[in-house]
């Protein structure tokens, strides 16, 4: 197999045959002409099946060292498709610090239809295991999770969820393959939020989930067309034009915010940051042995409190406030009333003082002097 960075240029993008365009058409097409009745050159429909989207699929399934990827149009709608594969009575164990939306999904819809979920601190094993019941057929892990940039054992869960014969899904937003393949490791499903570093630039919204399984792969697909969450050509262009500098723009997010790190470390108005990559992070052996490097998320407590929090984030200039990550732009936001508010009265309601900063890919040194300036 070919280098990551060369898959993520080639796989998918081939010349096209017929003019030899060095990048594919785009194919803004909703149906095919039919060479019959029924005799079909590559589809009959687009939400069934679309070369600009296919080429995304194989793209990043190539990525994530996947037999089979499918994309959809948000990290939601890949969530629900995948989710759609239980049954009414059945029960999923989620990390206690997930993002909060998975949450919502989980219980507020999954939940009216049946499905039941268990949050459990997944970096205790002891505790991963004693959260499985007969019904459990699903681990839900997000490792670095979101965001408190916990780290949990992918290989270790993945044996738990298979003594008990559950699927373990690994949410890979913030790692990217990049950093860290959870199918590799053992995992049997990988979702993404492609929205985030596989889109990277802030301009588009999509989903995507990788299996090894053929028979979870033809009910993911089937779900594709059969709800119809599918993202239009013109994303599925935007995701794989990003994917082809996924690799150089990860290096930039995780130099940048090494140094973020090392700033914040030692001002005296933070109480705490929490960072992979730090040696006394608890789960610092773990992404050592399971990640290439740390990721481009820096969440950090303020001693002033909630207070202190929304004035840091109200006071930056280049750091933009704003939900979501992933884009070359940082970010900056106060996730107990923004991206988490949903979790509120849950055990995966964040700390009301912790800001979340999207580490981009500008100049570090700005970076640092615009943090230093909202914290003075
Ligand atoms: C870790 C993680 N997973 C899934 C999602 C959901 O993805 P989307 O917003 O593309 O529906 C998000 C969104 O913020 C996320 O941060």
């Amino acid at each position: 197999m070919s280098g990551f960075n060369t898959r993520a240029i080639h796989v998918g993008s081939e010349p096209d045959p017929v003019t030899g365009a060095v990048n594919p058409p785009v194919y803004l097409t909703s149906t095919y002409a039919q060479d019959g009745v029924g005799v079909l050159r590559f589809s009959d429909y687009s939400r069934v099946g679309n070369p600009t989207r296919a080429a995304l699929e194989s793209c990043l399934a190539s990525l994530e060292e996947a037999r089979y990827g499918v994309a959809f149009a948000s990290g939601l709608a890949g969530e629900d498709a995948l989710l759609r594969t239980l049954a009414p009575g059945d029960h999923v164990i989620l990390g206690n610090d997930a993002y909060g939306g998975t949450y919502r999904l989980l219980t507020r819809v999954f939940g009216e239809w049946g499905v039941t979920v268990t949050c459990v601190d997944l970096s205790d094993l002891a505790a991963a295991r004693a959260a499985f019941g007969p019904s459990t057929k699903m681990l839900w892990v997000e490792t670095p999770s979101n965001p408190l940039l916990n780290i949990v054992s992918i290989s270790a869960l993945s044996a738990i969820a298979r003594e008990h014969g559950a699927l373990l899904v690994v949410d890979n937003t913030f790692a990217t393959p990049y950093l860290q393949r959870p199918l590799t490791l053992g995992a049997d499903v990988v979702i993404h939020s492609t929205t985030k570093y596989v889109g990277g630039h802030s301009d588009v919204v999509g989903g995507f989930v990788a299996t090894n399984s053929d028979d979870l792969a033809t009910k993911l697909k089937f779900h594709q067309y059969a709800i119809g969450a599918v993202p239009g050509p013109l994303d599925c262009y935007l995701l794989l034009r990003g994917l082809k500098t996924l690799g150089i723009r990860m290096e930039r997010h995780c130099s940048n915010a090494r140094a973020i790190v090392n700033y914040l470390s030692t001002h005296d108005a933070v109480e705490k940051v929490y960072y992979p990559g730090l040696s006394d992070h608890p789960g610092h052996e773990i992404a050592v042995a399971q990640m290439s490097d740390f990721g481009g998320m820096v969440s950090f407590t303020l001693k002033g409190g909630a207070e202190a929090a929304r004035r840091v984030c109200e006071s930056t200039s280049i750091f933009i406030l704003a939900e979501s990550l992933g884009g070359v732009e940082s970010l900056i936001e106060l996730p107990a009333v923004m991206t988490h508010a949903s979790t509120a009265g849950s055990t995966l309601y964040p700390p009301v003082n912790l800001v979340r900063l999207s580490v981009g890919i500008e100049d570090v040194d700005d970076l640092i002097r615009d943090l230093a300036q909202a914290m003075s």
